[in-house]
């Protein structure tokens, strides 16, 4: 109820949508602490992917999701968050701290976004060949601008050269040693199981193989995956920030989930596609060097068919509870 104080069954709730963000391979490498009405948020580093992402970058994207996730939430019951991202020096798993702050009404934009929060899923169809408004583009860009990046929207001869450094991405990353045991560990069903990605979220596989779309059927041949003709004109965007130490990547992660929903909220479907910023060389193409920006993130945007939900583990597991 809007202007009361929080109880612990409703913190516990906005932890719990905190956790639908988007992760790397469905990892969820997030951790929460409940002190009093603080939400301590923490990066669970053994969750870590990596061959993949071995400097923790995508890591802490991840986390940087669930943080404005958690945000978000906090503001559909009525609180206005306060925030703290790596407030201890010396604690560097410590993330963000993060407290209900002044109580208001959200905006019906922000309670747009939050509706959107259980509507976003991460979208592996062909997308329809039909145009992306400009004005929704404008959101979208208004989106990461608001947490502190920026996203641009490529255009056809940069959408080619894009596609391009994300196909030799994935070719090196198939041929780098480990990455398809890893993508096995992420993949692999398992009874009970509530993380990775379950095979009716992989899609089928691009046969012009004209995007760079993630294979996480390869270590799984007996799936005979149907091949498909992907839209020829993608919507391509990267999203960029003006740093590259952790601050920047969970501002970035921040930025990613809040351009994810307000797409949602536009009844668009989502790529995140990393595999073009997980081979430094290739990443640094990505950003115009001369402009002094780091890509983070390259987003697919579109009109596709619904798309399935992934498992996330019970709040109960990635929620510690403490009396202050
Ligand atoms: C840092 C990061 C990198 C990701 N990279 C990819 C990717 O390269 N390809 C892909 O298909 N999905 C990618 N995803 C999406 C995740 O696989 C997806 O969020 C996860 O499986 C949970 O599914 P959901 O988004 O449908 O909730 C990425 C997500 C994040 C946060």
């Amino acid at each position: 109820m809007y202007g009361s104080v929080l109880t612990t069954p409703e913190l516990v709730e906005c932890v719990r949508t905190a956790t639908l963000a988007p992760s790397l391979h469905n990892s969820q490498p997030w951790r929460f602490r409940l002190v009093g009405e603080t939400v301590e948020v923490y990066v669970d580093r053994d969750r870590q992917l990596e061959v993949l992402d071995p400097d923790g970058r995508e890591l802490l994207i991840s986390v940087g999701a669930a943080i404005f996730t958690l945000r978000l939430a906090l503001r559909s019951v009525g609180r206005v968050p306060e925030l703290a991202i790596l407030p201890d020096i010396d604690r560097p798993d410590l993330v963000a701290v993060v407290r209900p702050g002044p109580f208001a009404k959200p905006s019906a934009a922000l309670s747009g976004l939050a509706d959107a929060i259980a509507h976003r899923h991460t979208n592996r169809q062909p997308f329809q060949a039909k145009v992306v408004p400009a004005d929704v583009i404008e959101e979208l860009r208004a989106a990461a601008d608001h947490e502190g990046a920026e996203l641009t929207i490529a255009g056809p001869a940069s959408r080619t050269i894009i596609a391009g450094l994300g196909r030799e991405a994935e070719r090196r990353l198939r041929s780098s040693d480990g990455y398809r045991a890893e993508m096995g560990r992420w993949t692999r069903p398992m009874a009970r199981r509530r993380d990775g990605v379950p095979a009716a979220a992989f899609g089928p596989w691009d046969a012009m193989e004209r995007l760079p779309m993630r294979d996480f059927g390869i270590v799984h041949p007996q799936l005979q995956r149907r091949g498909e003709r992907f839209e020829r004109h993608p919507t391509i965007a990267v999203l960029t920030t003006s740093g590259d130490e952790p601050a920047s990547w969970v501002c970035a992660g921040q930025a990613l989930q809040r351009v994810l929903l307000s797409a949602t909220r536009r009844h668009l479907s989502t790529t995140p596609i990393s595999q073009p910023v997980e081979i430094p060389s290739i990443r640094e193409v990505l950003a115009d060097r001369r402009s002094g920006r780091f890509a983070q993130m390259v987003v697919r945007l579109g009109y596709g068919p619904s798309a399935p939900t992934t498992p996330r583990r019970p709040v109960t597991e990635v929620l510690q509870q403490i009396a202050d």
